[in-house]
């Protein structure tokens, strides 16, 4: 501010004294040149200090799927909810920006292996495939599978579903362990079929319009779904219990520690149950 003034002021001295408009301007413009450089190399400097990189300087990047409520979800342009809030929080005790990047589920893991973000958070669940490709950081919320079905089905149970000659239409999210359970449990065991969508709503859709028998889905995106359709009524049997944590690129090892500490000191302090408790309701 005080630079841009002070050289519109020599400006208007124009012709006037052209060598001292020299003599003033010369500094001035160094000294622009010098703190624009140093503006650059801030965040490198204490990202140094700190220890670890990211995938853009000075910002904490999570990659996630936001068409699960209430973990995430699209409010007015942005993303929303429990994982949003959470690394909100894990970016502001590292001292990083947050940017949120949303991409279909499936291309998450690719991008943390890329290095084009640094974490992912989608209540995603820990599976021994996935600590393949990825670290996980401690674990922040329990899932559950759980099995929608129309109000009237006949499909009263997982036993139902799994049982021999069924051959039952399952809904899913492309990749996500619904379609992975269902898929060794019922496709590969000749029970039924799987119908894979690229959203959770979309398998909903197929179950109001009868082109699926059921969706196998996380419990708490499945009570949001399920509240907004009627006519949709959620099985008392669970399919399997399961552990959400964040994914992270297995060699930026130095993030990794930095994110897992604050997600257990967010953990620890309660702030991460305070975070869940304000999108579900216990009962
Ligand atoms: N918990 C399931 C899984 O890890 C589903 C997660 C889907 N998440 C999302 N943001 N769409 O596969």
């Amino acid at each position: 501010m005080m630079y841009v003034s002070a050289i519109r002021m020599a400006g208007h001295r124009k012709g006037k004294v052209i060598k001292m408009k020299k003599l003033i301007l010369l500094p001035l413009v160094l000294a622009v040149v010098l703190s624009v450089a140093a503006c650059g190399t801030e965040p490198q400097e204490s990202g140094g200090q700190r220890g670890f990189k990211t995938a853009v300087e000075g910002k904490l990047t999570m990659a996630t799927n936001a068409a699960f409520p209430p973990y995430e979800y699209i409010e007015g342009g942005k993303v929303a909810g429990i994982d949003a809030e959470i690394a909100a929080a894990i970016a502001e005790k590292l001292g990083l920006e947050l940017q949120i990047d949303d991409m279909e589920f499936d291309s998450i893991t690719e991008a943390l292996k890329g290095g084009k973000a640094d974490i992912g958070l989608a209540g995603m669940t820990v599976t021994p495939d996935r600590q393949e490709e990825v670290n996980f950081t401690v674990s922040y919320a329990t899932g559950v599978q759980v099995i929608i079905v129309k109000e009237d089905s006949a499909i009263k149970s997982l036993e139902d579903l799994k049982a021999q000659g069924a051959n039952h239409v399952v809904g899913v999210q492309r990749n996500t362990t619904g379609d992975l359970y269902t898929t060794k449990d019922i496709e590969n065991a000749g029970l039924g079929k799987i119908d894979r969508y690229s959203k959770g709503a979309d398998a909903i859709q197929a179950l109001k319009t009868g082109k699926v028998d059921c969706v196998v889905i996380d419990n708490e995106p499945a009570k949001a779904f399920v509240s907004e359709v009627e006519g949709l009524k959620i099985l008392e049997t669970e399919y399997i219990i399961e552990e959400y944590a964040a994914a992270m690129n297995k060699e930026n090892i130095e993030l990794y520690e930095a994110v897992n500490t604050a997600l257990q000191e967010l953990i620890q302090d309660g702030t991460v149950q305070t975070i869940i408790d304000r999108y579900i309701t216990a009962n």
